[in-house]
């Protein structure tokens, strides 16, 4: 046979068996501390970091991209992939540095493979394959959003399961039932635009700075949330799905009228107007968030609800979610992502990745990343 030699005759595609017996080899047999370098490049945000047997954070860098992206008013895939490229290698180098740790002291690399912007991650996959390959040490890939779960039980010890979780983030809106940190089964997502897109979208309709769902939190704050009454889509009095496309049009209609036509009501509206209007939406996201949380925890006896996602770091939401927990009977424990681990970091990929590497679930070279997940 002629041509490029194929994976598997270079020997990188491996059965499960050989893989266990190679990476066996490499894993100490008795290793008091498990230490894991995660890498994260779904998106927009640059990030390494060293974590501990799973809690404890030695160090988290985050290269942010948001000065890149703004103009545009959302993430451009491609200006996205080339500044990962450029600030992968000095991200995770700052990382070890920080923890202290040398190759020798890391047990596995983890990194995000999906979802996400397929040209971003392909940059922190193959930075993860290439440390895998060259130190010699397990791959673990991720779920990014997954660790976005894992987030919210950073700082717990053994949660009364099972728990709902909810992860809202710029990409996605999802529930879990979430009994193991390896096995989070999809109750319900989204079916059109996600709760962080939407933010981001109706702050672009009302001008106001990207990213948006900080800049709607805190227009938000001085606004009335009953000033206006924006639909909440349930999808039936049954459905875990979410749909948010309806409310982001409610609200270009309010703003530019049903023809469409009042291209300039938002720039002659007073900063009261945009508060209300920023209030209300607000209001009305976290209405169906809590609400369809509510109905999931029921549906499957919860015991605890987790939060995550970039938009788990908007305080209205937190509050209203634990207001749900705590008025209901008995009452559920609230388990929210520490703020600096909302948004996208590489302490949620490491972290998620110990309880892997216990499980002995490695990749193998052949990883590659992937849109959907
Ligand atoms: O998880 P994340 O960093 O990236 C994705 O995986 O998508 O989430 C980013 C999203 C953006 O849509 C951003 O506007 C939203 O999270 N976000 C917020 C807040 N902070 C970030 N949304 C509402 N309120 C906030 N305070
Ligand atoms: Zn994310």
């Amino acid at each position: 046979m002629t041509g490029a030699p194929s994976s598997a005759n270079i020997g990188l595609m491996e059965t499960e068996e050989k893989r266990a017996t190679r990476y066996d080899s490499l894993v100490p047999k008795v290793r008091d501390t498990i230490h894991v370098l995660g890498i994260e490049t779904s998106c927009d945000e640059t990030a390494a970091a060293v974590v501990a047997d799973g809690k404890v954070v030695k160090s988290s860098v985050i290269a942010s991209q948001t000065k890149l992206h703004e103009k545009y008013g959302g993430v451009v895939p491609e200006i996205a992939s080339r500044a990962h490229i450029e600030k992968i290698y000095p991200v995770i180098a700052e990382a070890m540095e920080q923890a202290g740790t040398g190759k020798d002291d890391i047990d596995a690399i983890a990194v995000a493979n999906q979802p996400g912007l397929t040209i971003a991650l392909v940059v922190g996959v193959t930075a993860a394959k290439t440390l895998s390959f060259a130190w010699d040490k397990p791959l673990i890939a991720i779920n990014h959003l997954h660790a976005h779960l894992q987030s919210a039980m950073l700082s717990q010890d053994n949660p009364q399961l099972p728990a709902v979780a909810l992860i809202v983030s710029g990409g996605h809106t999802c529930l879990y039932d979430y009994r193991s940190p390896l096995e989070p089964k999809l109750l319900g997502t989204t079916i059109d635009d996600a709760a962080g897109e939407a933010f981001d979208k109706v702050a672009t309709i009302l001008k106001l700075p990207y990213p948006g769902g900080p800049s709607i939190e805190k227009a938000a704050a001085n606004g009335n949330p009953d000033a206006i009454k924006f639909p909440r889509s349930m999808l039936g009095p049954k459905s875990l799905d979410f749909s948010f496309s309806g409310i982001k049009t409610a609200v270009l209609y309010y703003c530019r009228g049903q023809d469409m036509k009042g291209e300039n009501k938002v720039d002659s509206m007073s900063r009261q107007e945009i508060a209300d209007v920023a209030a209300s939406f607000q209001a009305a996201i976290i209405d169906v968030l809590v609400k369809k949380t509510q109905r999931a925890a029921k549906k499957i006896d919860a015991k605890a609800v987790l939060l995550g996602g970039g938009v788990a770091a908007n305080n209205e939401l937190r509050t209203a979610l634990r207001q749900m927990c705590d008025s209901a009977v008995p009452p559920k424990k609230l388990l929210v992502a520490p703020k600096q681990y909302c948004t996208d970091n590489a302490v949620m990929v490491a972290s998620l990745a110990y309880y892997k590497f216990k499980a002995g679930l490695f990749a193998d070279l052949t990883l590659e990343p992937k849109a959907t997940g």
